[in-house]
């Protein structure tokens, strides 16, 4: 198997209507109405000085992601993909996602999405429980999720929806109950997200207060194991560690990314990793919007040296079910002298995991076991280390 050759870009919109008490992701509540037209033309000389230093290049997928992208007016969106499509030489099976919060689309929005370009329409969901979605701090209901997404099915061939599990006084059986009901809704892929208390969000404030409580380890665990069996059971077995889909509607562009494609970013805040002649580079944009509309700042370039860079690809296709593959590490590395994963990891650290079961290591790769991927973040630091 040979390394992803294509080149992937992410589009970054930076607002939202409102700001969820979990999320630190770069996205805020705008002061008042912004000009459709501002975003265009900053997009336009984003994807323009992309281009200039990617040099021409085939490209496998656009995601929309935010913030809510399903803010923006569909012929901004529409003017992007256009752009992009000009810029790069789309695969004639190039996916398009864009992620869409429920009450921020209708019917004929998402019929304009599709007709400007979107192929896939990933929807923030989040939960199938009402209060939940309150204490969540969602200003969509229940019902509206439901619209969207069965308005979606209408509209979209392909179909996912994003959904937090962990939350505060969640049991097994009730996330069994709700998983269900939202598989009724479900497409071929879901994401399925443990509740992170991130720093500086008010809801570590409320957990440093005691205002809220997490859900203890063991039932974090509980809730994971069902959550992958569930999943397994209903036909979409997790890929990746969040991410569940029937065999071959994976997301092309976060598998592509997971495998260690090339990707651009556009758009205040995003990031990419473009391999250029001078070596690979770690992109970042500012996240200042307002500084990103007067123009787009160029992005930061860090490179990044060939062990930095296999040490990323190990922690990534970790996450993966397929996890490492020596092909695909050899076909990336092997000039530099790498030519299997397992010689850059601790060899007591893998000997053992592999002794206690959690990790499985031949010459075709290294990937957790199912035991081994509820530990994964422990795993992974300790054969990194
Ligand atoms: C940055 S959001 C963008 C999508 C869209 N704005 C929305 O909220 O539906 C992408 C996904 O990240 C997840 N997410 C954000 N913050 C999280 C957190 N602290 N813990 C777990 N998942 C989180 C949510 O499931 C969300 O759908
Ligand atoms: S809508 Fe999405 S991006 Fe915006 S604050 Fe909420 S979770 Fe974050």
């Amino acid at each position: 198997m040979s390394p992803e050759t294509a080149f992937h870009l992410y589009v970054h919109w930076p607002y939202c209507t409102s700001k969820c008490g979990y999320c630190d992701f770069a996205s805020y509540v705008p002061r008042g109405p912004w000009d459709p037209a501002r975003f265009v033309a900053a997009y336009r000389a984003d994807i323009a000085a992309l281009r200039g230093r990617t040099g021409a290049r085939e490209l496998g997928s656009v995601f929309f992601g935010g913030g809510t992208p399903s803010l923006a007016e569909p012929a901004v969106i529409g003017a992007v993909i256009e752009a992009a499509m000009a810029a790069w030489t789309p695969r004639a099976d190039c996916e398009v996602t864009l992620e869409a919060n429920p009450g921020t689309v209708d019917k004929q929005g998402l019929r304009a999405l599709r007709d400007a370009g979107v192929n896939r329409l990933s929807i923030g969901a989040q939960s199938f429980d009402a209060a939940a979605l309150k204490a969540l701090g969602r200003t969509h209901s229940l019902d509206e999720t439901k619209h969207a997404i069965t308005w979606a099915h209408d509209i979209f061939d392909r179909l996912s929806f994003d959904l937090i599990t962990a939350r505060p006084g969640l049991t097994e059986a009730s996330w069994t109950a709700e998983l269900g009901e939202a598989l009724e809704f479900a497409g071929e892929h879901l994401s399925i997200y443990q509740l992170t208390v991130e720093d500086g969000t008010p809801l570590a404030r409320d957990v440093a207060a005691g205002r809220v409580t997490m859900p203890d380890e063991d039932t974090g665990a509980d809730l994971f194991e069902a959550t992958r069996r569930i999943m397994a059971d209903a036909g979409r077995p997790a890929y990746e560690v969040s991410n569940f889909a029937r065999p071959g509607a994976e997301c092309r562009h976060n598998l592509a990314i997971w495998r260690g494609a090339d990707y651009g970013g556009v758009g205040p805040a995003a990031h990419g990793r473009l391999t250029l002649e001078e070596g690979r580079f770690a992109t970042r944009h500012a996240p200042d919007a307002l500084a990103w509309l007067k123009g787009p700042p160029a992005p930061r370039m860090d490179a990044l040296d060939v062990e930095e860079r296999a040490r990323e690809h190990l922690m990534m296709a970790l996450r993966l079910t397929e996890g490492i593959r020596t092909a695909v590490f050899a076909a990336r590395f092997g000039e530099a002298g790498m030519t299997d994963p397992r010689e850059l990891m601790n060899r007591g650290a893998l000997d053992e995991a592999v002794g206690l079961g959690l990790i499985a290591a031949d010459d075709d790769g290294v990937r957790a076991t199912e035991a081994g991927v509820l530990l994964l973040n422990t795993l992974t630091a300790r054969l990194l280390n």
